[in-house]
């Protein structure tokens, strides 16, 4: 296997152009040089020393370029490998404030559903995804949720600003009847990832969210894993909302896939609390702040900045999303969202009433093969209509992928709908 910018070529020489990243995480495209050599570089020069003992040159650089990108006073980065390690931490860290503020009755987290933040035991009790928990039930932690603001999905189709979902009102529903002083933490997905198929909330949601969290002494966790790191053509999703999170988590995309590497940042009145109180975060892990790992994300941030990949992202974006539109007319293609390099089509039996195709259709892992065999890579979801049913074609693209690209990433979508909706339909 190999792969170069948009494109991978098999062990049998098959080109795919990548339209999903692999798992939204290639956002720098493949085979970047600079970032091999970077490792390559730390590797020889040190490759591990335990955070205990000693920092290390990249994760101080990395953890400033990072502050200086994320939103506001997040200025604190603890470095970790996956998605759900992050989550893991982020939810660990707001349990210990309020134990260390002397308010250990804060402990209830509230979530967003649909939505996704990993497969570890707490960061999987946060998801929303009850399939995923199937064998793990007794193992899993109860949490709170709110519906996710899926305009498509909802009776207000995301228009009108006193619908609880979608302005964010049903947060403090939700929280008064739980009873705000138990209340700990609400983690969101600033953009939807595959949970949602990419649905980008109203403008004023999220500060509508941070409003209600202020008021309520809730910590507003944003689960920027996927939507982060430029995806949706701002460095953070969170950016163009103009509010910032009490903790955010960062993965996939921050290193672009060449290593595992994800981060929890944090503001210091945060910090300080621990400081002050047991000393620190009670999260040790062996591979945390590993120099090689962030040798990588500061060298894939930096190829980031000088190649302007952001602007990108936003500008390839608006050709994508125009592009991806035209997808509208075919008959079963219900909704094409998103924002930048993010981009979800939603899969629908009958567009006029937005039902479902059944689950034994098998519609979004079809087309997923259907689009492989002609050579381009997605990412499928399903049930997120209700828990069962609901067919997604998640896009993401590296931000170097060029308008022939695009256009060439929506021919094959094309050809691999014929190839597998109508097969689908006609054996339903
Ligand atoms: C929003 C979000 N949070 C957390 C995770 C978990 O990340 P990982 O798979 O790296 O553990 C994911 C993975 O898809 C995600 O999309």
């Amino acid at each position: 296997m190999r792969g170069e910018g948009c494109y991978l070529w098999d062990e049998h020489g098959h080109r795919y152009l990548d339209g999903c990243g692999g798992a939204f995480v290639a956002n720098i495209g493949h085979g970047v040089r600079e970032i091999a050599t970077a490792m390559a570089e730390q590797a020889s020069r040190i490759a591990y020393v335990n955070g205990t003992a000693f920092t290390n040159e990249p994760v101080e650089a990395l953890a400033s370029e990072l502050a200086a990108l994320v939103p506001g006073d997040l200025d604190y980065i603890y470095f970790l490998s996956s998605g759900s390690e992050a989550v893991e931490a982020a939810l660990k860290l707001a349990r210990q404030f309020w134990v260390e503020s002397g308010r250990p009755e804060k402990q209830e987290i509230i979530t967003l559903a649909p939505g996704y933040h990993g497969n570890t035991l707490l960061a999987l009790s946060a998801s929303a995804r009850p399939h995923y928990a199937t064998y793990f039930r007794e193992w899993i932690v109860d949490v709170h949720r709110v519906p996710a603001p899926v305009a498509y999905r909802c009776a207000c189709r995301g228009v009108d600003a006193s619908c609880a979902v979608c302005s964010g009102t049903a947060l403090e529903t939700k929280i008064l009847e739980i009873g705000a002083d138990r209340v700990a933490a609400f983690i969101a997905e600033p953009v939807g990832g595959s949970s949602t198929g990419a649905s980008v909330p109203r403008a004023d949601y999220w500060r509508t969210i941070r409003t209600i969290c202020d008021r309520h002494d809730v910590l507003f966790i944003a689960d920027e894993v996927a939507c982060g790191a430029g995806r949706t053509g701002t460095w953070s999703a969170l950016e163009p909302y103009g509010v910032t999170p009490d903790i955010m988590t960062l993965g996939k995309g921050i290193a672009g896939g060449y290593v595992p590497l994800s981060a929890v940042a944090a503001p210091r009145r945060i910090v300080d609390v621990l400081a002050r109180g047991s000393g620190s975060l009670m999260h040790a892990q062996t591979f945390s702040h590993h120099p090689v790992l962030c040798a990588a994300g500061l060298a894939t941030v930096r190829y980031l900045r000088e190649h302007a990949l952001v602007a990108r992202a936003a500008e390839m974006g608006r050709i994508f999303h125009e592009r991806l539109r035209a997808l509208l007319e075919l008959p079963h293609v219900g909704d094409v969202r998103g924002r930048g390099m993010l981009a979800g089509i939603e899969l629908v039996l009958d567009r006029d009433t937005r039902a479902p195709f059944p689950r034994s259709a098998k519609i979004a892992e079809r087309l997923t093969e259907a689009a492989q065999r002609a050579g381009l890579v997605v990412w499928p979801n399903t049930g997120h209509v209700n828990g069962v049913d609901g067919d997604i074609i998640l896009l993401a693209p590296p931000f170097v992928i060029e308008p022939a690209q695009i256009d060439e990433l929506v021919t094959l979508f094309r050809v691999a709908y014929d190839d597998s909706v109508a097969g689908a339909l006609a054996t339903t």
